[in-house]
């Protein structure tokens, strides 16, 4: 169990996140089996993306050199008129993002992390993006007091749709993953052909609350495959034809009155949700967790939060439904200060410094 299991003694992290297009940097305390995120500071870069359509990795790597110093500084409480050697905030190691994401952006994190890890003498412990993101979760005092192993999630991002189950900390059974779009990318995707700005994901979920979501049949992918699989490229061909013959192209763009996106956005949610619903009641009756959790961007999704719950209520009742606390669903410091917090906990080896770099394909 968690709460069994956690740090007794008193250990600072520092968590630096910069594998995509969010700078972040927290500072996480765990004492006596409690963890609280001290500090947590979050920069955007969405709307310099969001020009372009969606992420620009030569874009975002510049944009956290830009962000990062700054935010290590206030997390660390270093002012520049201080010598950056010396910080009225103690840490005990540092965790930074190894992969999977942006090589270019990654190593923006991990090169600051090695400085910091010269500079102050603290080990670095390189975590693994897609761990930081179940350990989320984790982070709410109220889920670690439901927390049991096995523990089963749905781990839906921009990059990734898989269910996953952690028998222990630092012990994961991939049970399926995505064989072609991520959930996010599906709402991304098919937002942009329909003109929304980057991320379609929230936006289009926005625009689906005064929708019907009946008013287009979309293919709902491998629902009744046997695998536990996901896809979701047919999807956004779907919403592609379907824009072409129903709707008039003026200057490339797609003419689509304010009722009928309404009735877009709320289908293709139903479709994406439904789909996500079903394998995710289909991996927990296979799998028989102790409590299930949904972590990654989609995540925030209201709706895929509440229908979730009620099929889970409705088929296993007996599986405790978790998610992470409001602003933690998307990518931030604070879960890969909590995932470098998992490695301490399974003891994980950690490597030298200097021997740590990006790993932009790394799997769970
Ligand atoms: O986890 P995340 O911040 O980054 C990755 O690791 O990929 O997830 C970003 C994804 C984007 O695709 C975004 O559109 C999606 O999460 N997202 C949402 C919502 N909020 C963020 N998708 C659907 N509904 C939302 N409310
Ligand atoms: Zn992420």
């Amino acid at each position: 169990m968690g709460k069994d299991r956690a740090v007794q003694k008193t250990i600072k992290i520092l968590g630096i996140e910069t594998s995509c297009d969010e700078t972040s940097v927290a500072l996480l305390t765990s004492k006596n089996g409690n963890v609280k995120i001290e500090k947590h500071y979050i920069a955007t870069q969405i709307p310099i993306h969001a020009r372009y359509g969606g992420v620009v990795p030569e874009v975002a790597a510049r944009t956290h050199v830009a962000e990062l110093v700054s935010l290590i500084d206030k997390t660390l409480g270093l002012t520049l008129n201080v010598k950056r050697q010396t910080s009225n905030v103690e840490f005990d190691a540092i965790a930074v993002t190894q992969g999977p994401g942006l090589a270019t952006a990654l190593r923006v994190g991990i090169e600051a992390a090695k400085t910091l890890a010269w500079i102050y003498e603290k080990p670095l412990i390189p975590v693994n993006h897609l761990e930081g993101h179940l350990a989320s979760a984790w982070l709410e005092s109220s889920n670690r007091k439901k927390w049991g192993f096995p523990i089963l999630f749905l781990l839906v991002s921009g990059g990734h749709t898989e269910l996953v189950l952690m028998n222990d900390f630092g012990k994961y059974k991939i049970l399926s993953r995505t064989r072609d779009d991520a959930a996010g990318e599906a709402f991304d995707k098919t937002g942009k052909l329909m003109g929304l700005e980057y991320p379609g994901g929230p936006k289009l979920s926005k625009l689906a609350e005064d929708g019907n979501p009946e008013a287009y049949n979309f293919p709902r992918p491998m629902l009744h495959d046997p695998s536990l699989d996901f896809s979701f490229s047919g999807l956004k061909t779907a919403v592609r034809v379907l824009l072409h013959e129903q709707f008039k192209i003026q200057n490339s763009k797609f003419k689509i009155s304010n009722k009928k996106l309404n009735d877009l956005c709320a289908s293709i949610q139903a479709a994406i949700v439904e789909v996500l619903v079903k394998k995710t009641v289909k991996a927990t009756l296979k799998s028989k967790p102790k409590a299930f959790a949904v972590v990654g961007g989609v995540s925030a999704n209201k709706m895929l939060q509440d229908e979730l719950k009620k099929a889970l209520k409705k088929s296993c009742p007996e599986v405790t439904f978790l998610k992470p606390a409001k602003g933690l669903h998307t990518d931030n410091g604070a879960m890969i200060a909590a995932a470098g917090l998992w490695n301490i906990i399974s003891n994980k080896k950690l490597p030298d410094w200097r021997k740590v770099d990006a790993n932009p394909e790394l799997d769970l």
